[in-house]
C-alpha cells in the first residue's frame, strides 16, 4: 500500500494510490506553475473542492477523454451532468465517496463557489482522503476555522493548506491551522500562481518548523511526497 502525492502547481495534485490515479482540482491549462499539459493527465477519479476556474480547470476535458469519475458537491455535479460528463458522484459535507481503494469525505470550507460562467457552484469544500494506507486533508480554498481541530482528530499523515492570502488564509493563519490539525506533515498550496498570492514558502516552512510539531514539505511543481 502506497500513496504518492504529486503537486501540479496551485491547488492541483495527482495522487497515485497503489495502481490508481486521483486528480484533485486539476487546473493545468492557464496555470503558469503547471509542468504538465491536461492532455498528458489520466485519472480514475477527479476530486473537486469548488467551482472556481482555478480549481475546476481542465476537469471536463479530462473526464470526457478518460471516463474518470468526477466527485464533487451536489450543485457542481448537476453542472457537470449538464455539460456532458456522465460519470459523476455528488455529495456534501459529512458525506463520503467510497470505492474499494479510496474514501473521500467532504469537509466544510469558508469561501465562495461560482463557475466561470456564473452558474451557482454550491458550497465550497475540502476533503479528508484515505487511500494507500494514508490519510490526507486537502483544505480547498478556505480561511482558518476552529473545526479544523475535528478534522485533525481523524489523524492526518499530510495536510495540504493554502497560504497565498487574499483569497484564502495567509501564512499567519496557516500556522494556526497546523496547530489545530496536528498533521504529521504539511505542504503549502495556492501561492505564487498569480501576483496577489505571492508568498515566501521557505519562510513559511521555517515558521512551521519553529512553531508547530509538523514536518514542513515545500514542493516544486512536479515534485512529490511519498507516504
Ligand atoms: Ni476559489
Ligand atoms: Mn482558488
Amino acid at each position: 500500500m502506497t500513496a504518492t502525492v504529486k503537486w501540479l502547481g496551485h491547488s492541483a495534485y495527482q495522487l497515485e494510490i497503489d495502481e490508481h490515479t486521483v486528480l484533485i482540482d486539476p487546473f493545468v491549462s492557464g496555470n503558469p506553475m503547471a509542468t504538465v499539459t491536461a492532455q498528458e493527465l489520466a485519472a480514475d477519479i477527479i476530486l473537486l473542492t469548488h467551482a472556481h476556474g482555478d480549481h475546476v480547470g481542465d476537469s471536463v476535458e479530462i473526464a470526457k477523454r478518460t471516463g474518470a469519475q468526477v466527485v464533487c458537491n451536489f450543485e457542481m455535479g448537476d453542472w457537470f451532468l449538464a455539460h456532458g460528463v456522465e460519470n459523476v458522484f455528488q455529495g456534501n459535507p459529512g458525506g463520503s465517496f467510497r470505492n474499494d481503494w479510496l474514501s473521500a469525505k467532504w469537509t466544510i470550507a469558508f469561501h465562495s463557489s461560482s463557475f466561470p460562467d456564473g452558474s451557482y457552484g454550491g458550497q465550497p469544500n475540502g476533503f479528508i482522503i484515505r487511500g494507500g494506507g494514508a490519510t490526507i486533508y486537502h483544505a480547498g480554498d478556505t480561511c482558518l476555522f476552529s473545526d479544523m481541530q475535528l478534522i485533525g482528530a481523524e489523524g492526518l499523515d499530510l495536510a495540504l493548506l493554502p497560504i497565498g492570502d487574499c483569497f484564502t488564509m495567509g501564512i499567519d493563519d496557516s500556522i494556526a491551522a497546523v496547530r489545530l490539525l496536528q498533521p504529521k506533515r504539511v505542504s503549502p498550496m495556492h501561492f505564487n500562481t498569480f501576483p496577489p498570492i505571492e508568498q515566501d514558502a521557505a519562510a513559511w516552512g521555517a515558521r512551521v518548523t519553529a512553531e508547530t510539531a509538523a514536518e514542513a514539505i515545500v514542493l516544486e511543481p512536479g515534485g512529490a511526497i511519498v507516504l
